[in-house]
């Protein structure tokens, strides 16, 4: 049994009610939700897929990519945004050279832009699995990512 099937027989079949707890178990299995989950999905609740592509991308917790080695999130809170974050996501996207919610074509990068990850005092805030860079300043980014290569390559 794969693991969407196995996910999805812990639910009725047909019960729209369970569509954002289905996506949120098969991403938190899979990393992402494939087009092959949206489709197994579609025929398990009888819905249509580009009804269920269009409810999931309401939610901005949903990935429809797999996240690169280090997924990186950077806060976009109201705080770290006033303490400049903006500039941070920028030293990012040139350092990686991709936008938010895309993934470099090694593999190694992600990254995402997320809501208050409640260390407004230690602003900007940017995150990769339990490690949380804190107070991060743009001139950080380069020996940032480098490091971060590194912890990529060994993964
Ligand atoms: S606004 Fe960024 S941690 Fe709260």
């Amino acid at each position: 049994m794969s693991k969407i099937d196995d996910i999805l027989s812990h639910y009725r079949e047909g019960s729209h009610d369970s569509l954002i707890p289905i996506l949120q178990d098969i991403q938190e299995a899979e990393g992402y939700l494939s087009e092959n989950a949206i489709v197994r999905i579609g025929g398990f609740l009888h819905m249509s897929t580009t009804k269920i592509f269009g409810l999931a991308t309401f939610y901005d917790r949903f990935r429809f990519f797999p996240c690169g080695k280090v997924h990186l999130r950077i806060c976009n809170g109201t705080t770290c945004f006033i303490n400049g974050s903006t500039s941070v996501v920028a030293a990012v996207r040139e350092a990686l050279g991709i936008e938010a919610g895309q993934t470099t074509r090694d593999g190694r990068f992600s990254y995402e832009l997320t809501s208050c990850m409640g260390g407004c005092n230690e602003g900007p805030v940017v995150a990769t699995g339990e490690t949380y860079f804190t107070h991060v300043r743009v001139e950080d980014i380069p020996e940032m990512i480098s490091k971060l290569k590194a912890l990529a390559d060994l993964k």
